[in-house]
Order: C-alpha cells, then structure tokens, then sequence
C-alpha cells in the first residue's frame, strides 16, 4: 500500500468512520454540492428511497439465545458463481466522476472482499480495463442507450473480456426527476457554455481536491462502452437523454437473450407478475430493485415487495434484493425473506466519493463485520440457515400469504 493509501485507510478507520453514514458524512466533505447529491438523492418527493431504509427498520428479530455458533458462514452462490459475502456492488453510472478511474476502483475492492462487481453502461472506464481489475466474477449491466448496434457491440466486448452475466435494467423507461440534480445545474453543468455554466461555478470550486483529482483524471469523460456506429463514444451529454431513448420492454429481453449467450439479470422487479414474466423471457436471476427511489417515487420499499417476488419465483431462480442496505442486519433481514444476496449501491459509493478503492473496502467491511455480529447474536450459523422464523414482520405486510410454496389465498380455512 502506498503511504497515501495508508493515510486514506486511516482516515475510514475506527473512530472517524463507524457506519456508512460516517462514509456519507466525509463524501459529502470532498465532493461539489452536484455530484454528492447525483449519489444521494432520489426522485421527486424521495419517498421510496426513504420507505426502502424505513422497511428495514419495521422488521425485527427473533434472536435464538444461549446457542454457540462456532463458525459464521458468509459464503454464498449466485447463479452458480461462489461469492465469498453475499453482497455484490450494484452498477453505479458516472463513478468515475466520484474518483479518478472510479470503477476499476471499484470493482479492484469487489475484488479484493470476494465478491462481484456489476459495471454500468453509464461508465467512464472501458469495460475490458474494469474486468481486468477483477478476477472475481463481474457482470455488465446494459441499458439500450446509443441503440441496438451500440447495444450489440457492447455485448459483443462485454462476451470477450470475461463478463459473467448480463444485468438488463427494466425500470428506466424515462429518467426519474431527481430534483436536486436539476437544482444543483447538473444539466446546465455540461453545456460547456460559460454563461449557463457560471452560477453552479462556486460548488465545483468549493472542493480543490475533488477538482484536482477530477482534472487528472481527464475531465469530463465520455461513455467508452457505448460506442456509436459512425460516432464514437457517447459524450456526457444529459445523461436524462440517453435514458430516454433507452427504454427496454420484453421485445427487447428477448433480442438480448440471443445476442448473449451467458446467464440473463433481470433489474428493477417489484412484482410477481413482473418476476414471472422474467422467468418465462428467461432470465436466470432478478433484482427486486426500485433503483434505490431514483426512478417512479411511490413504489413498495424492496423489502416490502420481497415475499410476493420470492413466492412467485418459488426457488426457479435466483432473488437479489436491493435498496437502502446500510448495515450487516439488513443483509440479514433480506435474506431472510427470500433474496440469495444484495446488491449494495450508495454504501460503496460514499465510500469512493470519500476516499477512492479504501473506503470501498471499508463501506464493504462495515458490512461484513455488521453481517457475522447479527448472525452470531441471532444464534445462526450461516447466511444459507437464515429463513423466516428469524425475523417478526408487521403484521399488515401480509407476508404469510406470499410463503414460498403456500398458494396465494386469502380464503380463510374452513371455506
Ligand atoms: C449514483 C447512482 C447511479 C446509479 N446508476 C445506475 C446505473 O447506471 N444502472 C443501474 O441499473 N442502476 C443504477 N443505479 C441503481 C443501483 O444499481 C441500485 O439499484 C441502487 O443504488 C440500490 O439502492 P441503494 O443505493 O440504496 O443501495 C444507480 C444508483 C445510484 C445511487
């Protein structure tokens, strides 16, 4: 390790950096006002994204005392992949902007915790250096941004250096309206053009450190993974935009599914309908996932949408969760209620934000440590133990009614 490394490792230990809110708290220190709040915020009223951390807390524990627990087995698969912690850092588009060559960053600490990464479209490093970093298994999240062609071409390199599986994001057929990105000038940001740019000035420059790095990272960095036929690389124009012209419907899934040869994600599941459909297009494992509140404000916290998706699924395929995961407890607490493991979103990014692949490490060993206390004061062995009798669950949930394997019914017993 370097020696400015190790400074930066000292800087995310204990007693300045305890939780991820610690992580939150020095992110929110180095970055402008725009690209903290890119990461931190959520769209219009925030409500999902506060609901996903708030469902969390409404379930509690059913602890099994006085039993000794030797070991603590963290270790899980998905899709047939050993994970080593049953967390995986979810696809953050722009990372690049939260530290010099953020992904490869990223996915280096992924990595180094034995765990996946899964790269976004949206991201500042080409995909065949992020791969690289990792030998650990790395799946590629695709959005159609740039068109089929791009989209095939994409696919194509993603095949060729080594990604494992295909994330399709089904949940972003406009951009959410994140309010803050709007009044924080993101868009006016990226016009290049003085006038429009001078106003939302003084945050950039209220952060040397974050703008130094920034500028030797290259400056503002284009998408090397959406390469347009006849263009190039899509520029960091309103990522909005993009997304727009972007929406995957199933007709899409099922154009994916014969250009990829490997497993299929399917993100952005909420509901057993949609959960089935996605097996019957042939997807191999689904996220239930409301982008972290980013996309259509209102929708079930995850963890309240788990059950009704698990039941669906019925153990075919494998369930990821993700959304508001913030401590090991809440690892815990999905998997009890039926996901094999989580993805983990804004966790690691305040901790790239704050201190580039150290404070990834540490936002995922927070984490881990958080996972193997829960379990041993639960009285459990291991993550693959972990079920239902674990946990109390509001009883307007209606959890008992999406069981795995119970019929959906509401028809009381004697009818
Ligand atoms: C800054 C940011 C950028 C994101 N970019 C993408 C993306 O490019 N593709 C995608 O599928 N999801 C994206 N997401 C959603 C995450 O993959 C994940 O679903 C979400 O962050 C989980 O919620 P959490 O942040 O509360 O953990 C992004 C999330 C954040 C916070």
């Amino acid at each position: 390790m370097q020696w400015s490394e190790r400074r930066a490792a000292r800087a995310v230990a204990a007693p300045r950096v305890v939780g991820i809110d610690d992580l939150r708290t020095l992110a929110r220190r180095r970055l402008p006002r725009v690209v903290f709040d890119y990461i931190d915020g959520g769209a219009e009223g925030e409500v999902t994204m506060r609901g996903n951390r708030r469902a969390f807390e409404a379930v509690t524990f059913r602890p099994r005392h006085a039993v000794a627990t030797a070991t603590c087995g963290l270790q899980t698969t998905v899709l047939g992949m050993p994970l080593d912690l049953p967390l995986l850092l979810a696809p953050i588009g722009s990372s690049r902007l939260f530290w010099p060559q953020g992904e490869i960053v990223a996915a280096r600490a992924a990595n180094m915790a034995g765990t996946a990464y899964v790269l976004s479209t949206m991201s500042g490093c080409r995909l065949e250096d992020v791969k690289a970093a990792t030998t650990c298994p790395a799946w590629y999240q695709l959005y159609l941004a740039g068109g089929r062609d791009a989209a095939r071409a994409a696919i194509a390199r993603a095949a060729a250096a080594g990604f494992s599986a295909l994330v399709i994001t089904i949940d972003t057929p406009v951009a959410g309206l994140r309010e803050r990105d709007v009044r924080n000038g993101s868009t006016e940001l990226l016009t290049r053009r003085p006038w429009a740019m001078l106003p939302y000035l003084p945050q950039v420059l209220a952060r040397p450190r974050w703008l130094a790095d920034f500028l030797s990272d290259g400056g503002l960095m284009t998408f090397p993974n959406v390469d347009i036929p006849g263009e190039g690389p899509m520029r960091y124009a309103n990522v909005g935009e993009a997304l727009g012209q972007a929406m995957v419907t199933w007709d899409d899934v099922r154009w994916i599914r014969d250009a990829w040869r490997g497993p299929i994600v399917v993100k952005g599941v909420l509901t057993g309908d949609d959960a089935r459909r996605a097996m019957e297009e042939g997807a191999q494992a689904i996220v239930v996932s409301n982008h972290g509140g980013r996309q259509l404000d209102g929708v079930s916290p995850t963890l309240r949408a788990l059950p009704e998706v698990a039941a669906a699924v019925n153990g075919r395929i494998d369930v990821l969760l993700d959304g508001g995961i913030w401590r090991g407890a809440d690892i815990v607490k999905a998997l009890c209620l039926g996901a094999q493991a989580v993805l983990v979103g804004r966790a690691y990014a305040y901790g790239l934000g704050a201190a580039g692949g150290v404070g990834v490490t540490r936002a995922i060993e927070i984490l881990r440590t958080g996972l193997v206390r829960t379990l041993t004061l639960l009285g459990c062995p291991s993550v693959a133990a972990l079920d239902r009798s674990y946990l109390e669950v509001p009883a307007d949930w209606h959890v008992d009614r999406f069981d795995r394997g119970a019929p959906v019914s509401t028809a009381p017993p004697w009818t």
